[in-house]
């Protein structure tokens, strides 16, 4: 594949589930090397996304293309080159860590080497732990380890770090930052805020089957064009407004109190974080908006 070729195209997808329009309408792409995240409250089509890109599930309309192939086809060259960590997986309860890496090995044509993948996902230490004693934390670890042991250019991640503890959810980060440095696309869904902001290259947010805004976590923010003004009046008591401009507010702020001869008291200026904008667009009834 072209470098400038995007690793995940996908226009106007649609899935209907019966008269239920679970995915209405969605565009995005995702660049080779990125880590992109669909955000978004339950049941906002993250999961139908998703599975329809890993060829999973048949979508009712619109247009993908994943590495250059329709996953719908399930064609063999796409499903070597992509490994899937589901949402909810309990197919290998009895067999033991390094036993399931080694055996998942076997199906791919160029693995990469099982005690490397058993390292990089922190599971060196007990190779032969049966799976169903794992905690949940490291049964996550151990999907991870199954979706890179084909050595995979695209890895695809429902919600990743769910019922992780915090702990538990930085190592989680920083094995998926890992496989960004190997190389790797990576699309994760997740509802945390958090995690977008400190994986995403980029994310889009996604409510009832539509993406309502996408961006750089970032810019995301940013792209709200306020600010949000807050101090500590003369009479003691706290003021917030919001401006999209703020100079001529903290001058007048400024110059009053010299005036006075008195300081400002907890007088601060802020963007709205990825929270205050995420908040704001899924919590709106949906219909009249976008
Ligand atoms: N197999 C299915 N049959 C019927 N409805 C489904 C099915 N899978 C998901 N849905 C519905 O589609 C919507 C989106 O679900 P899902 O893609 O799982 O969302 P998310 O992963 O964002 O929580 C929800 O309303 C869900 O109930
Ligand atoms: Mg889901």
């Amino acid at each position: 594949m072209s470098q400038s070729a995007p690793a995940i195209l996908v226009r106007d997808l649609h899935k209907s589930y019966g008269d239920h329009e679970a995915v209405a309408g969605v565009d995005f792409e995702v660049a080779a090397g990125e880590i992109f995240g669909l955000l978004g409250p339950n049941g906002a089509g993250k999961t139908t996304t998703v599975e329809i890109l890993e060829g999973y599930r048949k979508r009712s309309g619109g247009i993908v293309s994943v590495l250059g192939f329709d996953p719908e086809q399930r064609p063999r060259a796409l499903r070597e080159r992509t490994g899937i960590v589901l949402q909810s997986c309990g197919l290998y309860r009895h067999i033991r860590v390094r036993e399931a890496v080694a055996h998942w090995a076997g199906l791919y044509p160029h693995p990469r080497d099982v005690d490397e993948v058993l390292e990089i996902t922190g599971l060196a230490e007990r190779p032969n732990e049966p799976a169903r004693s794992l905690s949940g934390g490291q049964r996550r670890r151990l999907d991870l380890a199954l979706a890179l042991i084909g050595d995979p250019d695209l890895i695809f991640l429902d919600e990743p770090t769910t019922g992780f503890d915090p702990a538990a959810r930085r190592e989680a980060w920083t094995t998926i930052r890992q496989l960004q440095e190997l190389g790797k696309t990576v699309l994760l869904t997740t509802h945390y805020l958090d995690e977008a902001q400190a994986l995403c290259d980029r994310v889009a947010i996604i409510k009832e089957g539509r993406i309502l805004t996408e961006g750089p976590p970032a810019t995301l923010s940013a792209s709200a064009g306020r600010y949000r003004v807050a101090w500590r009046d003369e009479a003691g008591k706290l003021q917030e407004r919001e401006e999209e401009d703020p100079t001529a507010l903290l001058h007048q702020l400024t110059s009053a109190a010299l005036a006075r001869g008195a300081g400002i008291e907890e007088i601060s200026v802020t963007r709205p974080s990825l929270e205050d904008i995420y908040l704001e667009l899924t919590s709106d009834p949906v219909d009249e908006a976008v």
